[in-house]
């Protein structure tokens, strides 16, 4: 498993901003939009191009563009929807799949109530939104998910990151190459569950509570 956790000034300045339990829903949705770009850059550095031949005003030249098949973006329903936007401005020509998940409050297990993902996903490189990896359960659910179907390059994007959930993410890949790539990783999770300092519930805090 590779992580990558993106170490920049702005990034921690939006994250202390997002923090903040005084943040109001909209200031909230907007960072999280403008966060995922920045994440976004560094999450695609991998992403898979091809050649192409242009010609400039002044002469031809050989560039390159996003190759076919293009990638499958991932949001993980509901809190990895407010991370789309800012992958999508990025990434315009991605496919987008869904996986709705949601953690059981009481035994911090992940159910899966929601897919529409391609059937094969062999030759397509997946990027999986999900802004909270706390204890590791969904995000792992999430990769079997695709690696079931076939994938091979599956890239998560999360915004924080737990110590424990990271170390129960690696150790369920079993040695399988996954990479991830975080905004930061915090000191640890609570009994509740929940990342400590963290941002509280972020479903509820880009959609209010359902
Ligand atoms: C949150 C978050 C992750 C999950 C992380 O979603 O968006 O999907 O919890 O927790 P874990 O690492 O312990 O599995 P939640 O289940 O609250 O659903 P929501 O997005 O609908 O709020
Ligand atoms: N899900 C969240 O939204 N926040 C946490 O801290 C843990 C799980």
């Amino acid at each position: 498993m590779r992580v990558h956790v993106a170490d920049h000034p702005l990034i921690t300045h939006k994250l202390t901003v997002l923090r903040d339990v005084n943040t109001p829903s909209p200031v909230f949705r907007a960072l999280v939009q403008e966060l995922m770009t920045l994440l976004a850059y560094e999450g695609t550095r991998g992403v898979r191009v091809e050649p192409v031949d242009i010609l400039t005003p002044v002469a031809p030249t050989t560039g390159v563009r996003i190759a076919d098949p293009k990638p499958l973006i991932v949001p993980i329903l509901r809190a990895g929807l407010g991370m789309l936007d800012g992958m999508v401005t990025l990434l315009p020509s991605a496919e987008v799949g869904f996986l709705g998940m949601a953690r059981n409050e009481e035994t911090l297990e992940p159910t899966t109530y929601a897919e529409r993902l391609p059937d094969d996903l062999s030759d397509r490189q997946c990027f999986v939104l999900d802004p909270m990896l706390a204890t590791g359960g969904s995000l792992t659910a999430a990769i079997e998910f695709l690696l079931a179907r076939g994938a091979t390059d599956v890239t998560a994007i999360c915004i924080l990151a737990a110590p424990e959930g990271l170390a129960a993410v690696e150790r369920a890949l079993h040695g399988r190459e996954v990479s991830i790539v975080l905004g930061a990783v915090d000191e640890r999770l609570n009994e509740h569950g929940y990342i400590v300092p963290g941002l509280g519930d972020a479903g509820d805090r880009l959609y209010g509570t359902v």
